[in-house]
This record gives C-alpha cells, structure tokens and sequence, in this order.
C-alpha cells in the first residue's frame, strides 16, 4: 500500500492507546503514536472517543493475559464511533507471543501487531479500515524501528530512550527473551545523536532502556560499551541520565566508574538480584551468588556513597524454601533497598521453570510476599530519612494528582518530592524545571518540603 493510501485511510482519524508492561512497551506506545500523528490522526482522551484503540500487551506476568481479555472485551459496550467502526489493535508482547492464536481469547481484534512490526502498524490498521479484514503480523525478526519512526513524546522534559533490544539471557522463569527476540543494539554514534536532538529539543531527563543495557554493544562491537555510551551520552549537555535495566553479572568496574565520574548519571541504580538465595538464584540462571551480588554492591556503594538502589524480586519460585526466603529478607534488609518492584511467581508456559512442580501452598507465598513487603517499607522509609534537612534539586513532573497545589518531581535518587507551589506560580510555571526543596518530611514512599529559590 503506497504511503498516500495510508494517510488518505487514516487522516482525521482519532485514537487510544492503553500500554501495560515495561518502559519499553511505553517506549514503542510513543513511536506507534508518532507514527499515527504522522499520518494526519488525533490522540482521543478514551478509547470511547477514538476510532482506534491500540493495546500494548505485557505477558511477563499471567494476570496481564486476562486483563487484556477484560478490556477487548469491554470495547464492545462502547457505542460506535461517527465514522462507524471501530478498529482494535493489539500490539507488544503477547501479540508477539499468541499471534493469531490470540482470537481465541478475544474475537473482536481487528490488527495483531508483534514487537519487530511497529513500523508497519498505520499500514496494517489502514487496510483493517479499508477492507474490513483482520491483519496479523508478527513476525520473529524485524528491521529496528526506533531510527526509522516518528515519535510522539509523552511529555517534554524526559525521553526513553531504547538502546538495545530484546535478551539474551534466559533466565528460567522469564518470558521476555522469547517474545522481544535476541540482543540487538542501536550504534553508539545513533544514539548520541538522538540524545544530542533530544536536547536541543529541551529534553532535560534520558532514561536509556534495554533488558540488560550492561550487555549495550556486545553484539554490534564484540564486546560491551555501556560505560562509554555513559561518557558520550554525559558530553551531549543532558542534565539528567538514567537507565534500566542492569543485570548484575554484567555490570563491570568501568561502567561504575563511568557512573561515578559522570555528573549527569543520577547517583540511582536499579538493579534486580530476584532472590538473596544463591540455591534459588542458580535455578533461575541468574548467574551470580549472593556473596557475588553483595560484594558488587559494597564496591558501587564505595565508589558512589549514599547511591539509592532498587531491585526486583520474586517471591514464590518453585521449590523456594522457607530457608531459601529468609535469605531472600535478610540480604533486601542487608542492602537497605530504597525501592523494590516484589512480585509473586508466575508461571510461563514455554519457559524452564515451568515444568518444575510447586507444592508450596499459596497461602504460604503469599505471606511471604507480605513479609518481604514490610522489610521493603522498612528500607525504603530508612533509605528516605538520610534526605530530612536537606536541599535537594527536584525535576517537576506537574502538580499532585491528589492536591493542586503541590508539585510533584523526581530527586536525583529517583524519590518522589511533594511542595507546596509557591505563592504566584502556576504548574506551567513548574513542568519540566529544576527547583531545589528543603525537605523536612521523609514517609517511606515520598519526601516532602518547601521550595527554596527560583526554578530553573
Ligand atoms: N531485564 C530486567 C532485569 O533482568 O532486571 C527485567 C525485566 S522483567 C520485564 C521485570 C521483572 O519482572 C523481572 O526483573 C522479574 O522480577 C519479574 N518477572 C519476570 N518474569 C516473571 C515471572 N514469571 N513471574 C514473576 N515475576 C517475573
Ligand atoms: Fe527476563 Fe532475565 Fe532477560 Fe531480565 S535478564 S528480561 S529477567 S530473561
Ligand atoms: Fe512485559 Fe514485554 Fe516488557 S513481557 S515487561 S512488556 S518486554
């Protein structure tokens, strides 16, 4: 179908889009929408308004499956659109993962869209329009969409930008490495560059993604870059850099240099470690021991003091032991977590852990989830109390969704700030400046005080 025919099918029309999962499923939402914009169609407030509703899927967890379900499902209910249809397109990583199969679930999707067919995503919904056929592309491969594609920001002051996809490391229980495919980075000079437009745009924040960006490069070069990507990307003039997510095993000595000696880089490190038992850690390919993973930490804490770190850690594998758990509580309170994404097990069909058996009861998981979740609140409120008195520089991202009168931001941790807006200013005022904060209330999920001096 030639371009024109696409933007002739399209134009005027409105859409939706709902992105569940990870920062990269919110990445491709931005350039499936870019991609929209650019052939002349509006962003709609619902999917009640809109002409085109596109759900991005997650399945790393399975009440992500069924959630979806739902909300195909409820699309029915919604009254036609003026143009008198409605198309449904279903994108990201369960597209990928059922393709077509995914009608049995839910009949009434228009276009199935994987993770490698992005940029054919206005050619495959044009022609749902147009003949009234159901498009399904889900290929295993596919060209890297995000050089080629337009890209519609969520916002002004902050960008994800993706520098590698897929993964290559199996870990036994993780369903990521078949839906997003093998590592595959962008070149170190494409991504500087778009980082150099990103801030002659007025970017202020990078937050640089990849399943395991520790590993950035390997694939391209023969060996990792990250830490250099870090030095290059630090020279562009970006106040801020961030980036996740980073597998332990990979992180080496200069990439913590690198972090260390960068100003940009935000003294903040998210880094998964999934279970404090080296028994557990093993069954899921994770490839590095507790012993392992502490040490690591003990040399980013000595080399950047008061770094806040956050994890992501599973409760419930199959086999995990009382003992295995407790190993698990006692290195997240040995750490002193700022912040934990805790999930419980879920179990992925295709993956290794799969076929193991659990005879844990999930009453038993699931007080486990809630003791971990307690060490967590304990950390985190610990974590946050080294901030009371201090000033501390705070990216606004708008006005507290449950006062209007408070800002809200990002610290260089990564903490949630609250302040009064000052006497005067409005949230335009504020969006996507740097204010400092005094802080003088630190709760477990977010600090709070007064705005000293003039945004910037
Ligand atoms: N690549 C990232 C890393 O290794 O840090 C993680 C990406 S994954 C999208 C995010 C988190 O989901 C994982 O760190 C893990 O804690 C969790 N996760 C993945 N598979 C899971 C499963 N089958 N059940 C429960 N949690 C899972
Ligand atoms: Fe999944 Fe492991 Fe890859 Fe992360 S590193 S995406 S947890 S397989
Ligand atoms: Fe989910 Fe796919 Fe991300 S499975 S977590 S959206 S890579």
């Amino acid at each position: 179908m030639e371009q024109l025919d696409i933007r002739a099918a399209l134009a005027g029309k409105t859409y939706f889009i709902r992105t569940f999962g990870c920062q990269m499923n919110l990445h491709d939402a931005e350039r499936v929408s870019g991609l929209l914009d650019s052939c002349g169609c509006l962003e709609a407030s619902g999917p009640e308004d809109a002409d085109i509703v596109v759900f991005m899927t997650c399945c790393v967890r399975e009440a992500a499956d069924q959630r979806l379900y739902g909300q195909c499902s409820s699309m029915k209910s919604l009254p036609t659109p003026p143009g008198g249809k409605r198309v449904i397109a279903v994108g990201g990583c369960i597209a990928q993962r059922d393709g077509e199969g995914l009608l049995t679930n839910v009949d009434n999707v228009d276009v199935i869209f994987g993770t490698h067919s992005l940029t054919h995503v206005s050619e495959l919904i044009a022609r749902a329009f147009l003949d009234g056929t159901r498009q399904v592309l889900t290929p295993e491969e596919g060209e890297d969409a995000a050089t080629s594609m337009p890209w519609h920001r969520a916002v002004s002051y902050h960008a994800w930008v993706p520098i590698m996809t897929g993964c290559n490391n199996f870990c036994s229980y993780c369903i990521v490495p078949y839906v997003r495919g093998r590592e595959k980075s962008r070149s170190i000079e494409e991504v500087v560059d778009e980082v150099q437009g990103l801030v002659r745009a007025g970017v202020r924040e990078v937050t640089l993604l990849g399943q395991n960006v520790n590993s950035f490069g390997r694939d391209r070069y023969g060996s990792p870059r990250f830490a250099e990507l870090l030095r290059l990307v630090g020279e562009t003039g970006i106040e801020r850099i961030r980036f996740t997510s980073s597998h332990p095993k990979d992180l080496l000595p200069e990439t913590i240099d690198a972090m260390a000696e960068v100003p940009a880089v935000m003294p903040h490190l998210h880094l998964a470690v999934q279970s404090g038992s080296s028994r557990i850690l093993k069954e899921m390919n994770r490839r590095y021991t507790r012993e392992q993973y502490l040490d690591l930490i003990s040399r980013i804490r000595d080399r950047i003091p008061g770094i806040a770190l956050s994890t992501d850690i599973i409760v419930g594998f199959p086999g995990e032991t009382e003992e295995d758990f407790l190993e698990t509580l006692s290195l997240a309170q040995e750490v002193g977590y700022a912040q934990a994404f805790t999930f419980i097990y879920s179990r992925r069909e295709g993956t290794p852990a799969a076929r193991i058996e659990d005879p844990t009861p999930r009453s038993v998981i699931q007080d486990r989830f809630d003791r971990l979740v307690k060490v967590i609140e304990q950390t985190a409120h610990d974590f946050n109390q080294q901030a009371l008195g201090r000033t501390i520089p705070v990216l606004v991202e708008g006005v507290s969704k449950k006062d209007q009168h408070k800002l809200q931001g990002k610290s260089p941790k990564n903490q949630t700030v609250h302040a009064p807006l000052p006497e005067g200013w409005t949230e335009q005022d504020v969006v996507g400046r740097i204010v400092d904060v005094k802080v003088d209330t630190a709760r477990t999920w977010y600090l709070s005080g007064s705005v000293v001096g003039e945004p910037r």
